[in-house]
């Protein structure tokens, strides 16, 4: 069993039942708009509440026991969200457009070799002029506590260059279960060419 499958059957430290505070900040200020994609979902959080503002949403995540979760949360809750199992790096294989993609802690985990298939995939979803957001831990997070990678913005402007265009890189947090973890992160908007 995976990585991911494995901490699904328990409650991992990402897990906090909300959706993550910055998204819902975005979405507030109408920047996710039309058809939304939420890559990595985990047990869909931010793609339920994505659906319960007006948004058509999916949630797509490689772990079975995560998109499990998700939709029997959505069922519970009578959500229109739509969950598959699907991989980060084969987006195109959903067939399907979206105007806004997200991604909520999926980059931070990706080894070096898989960044730039996955700015492709996710090119492959996203509509020309649609946009990507996505939420990452930054080199300011103390690596003290572990957890995933941290990520410099440099590191975000060079993957996400070639057909895209960056928009803003913010320093931003990633709210996690762990007693004095601030979380600081990045949140980057980029628009696909
Ligand atoms: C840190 S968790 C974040 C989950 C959720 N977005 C959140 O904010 O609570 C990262 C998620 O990305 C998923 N993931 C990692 N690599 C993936 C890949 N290549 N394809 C699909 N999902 C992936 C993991 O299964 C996990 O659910």
């Amino acid at each position: 069993m995976q990585y991911f499958d494995r901490e699904y059957l328990g409650r991992p430290l990402w897990e906090i039942d909300r959706p993550q505070p910055e998204f819902v900040r975005l979405e507030e200020a109408g920047e996710i708009r039309g058809r939304v994609l939420d890559v990595g979902c985990g047990t869909g959080e931010n793609t339920i509440w994505f659906a319960g503002r007006g948004h058509e949403s999916w949630g797509i995540d490689f772990s079975a026991n995560a998109i499990a979760r998700a939709r029997s949360k959505a069922a519970e809750r009578g959500s229109s969200a739509t969950f598959r199992e699907a991989n980060a790096l084969s987006l195109g294989a959903l067939g399907e457009r979206f105007d806004t993609v997200t991604d909520s802690g999926l980059f931070h985990t990706l080894l070096d070799k898989h960044r730039a298939p996955y700015s492709e995939s996710l090119r492959a979803v996203l509509r020309p002029g649609g946009r990507f957001f996505l939420l990452c831990f930054s080199e300011e997070e103390p690596s003290s506590w572990g957890g995933p990678r941290r990520i410099s913005a440099h590191e975000l402007t060079t993957t996400f260059d070639d057909g895209w265009r960056r928009e803003w890189i913010r320093p931003a947090r990633y709210d996690v279960r762990l007693p004095g973890v601030e979380g600081k992160a990045w949140l980057g908007a980029f628009t696909r060419r």
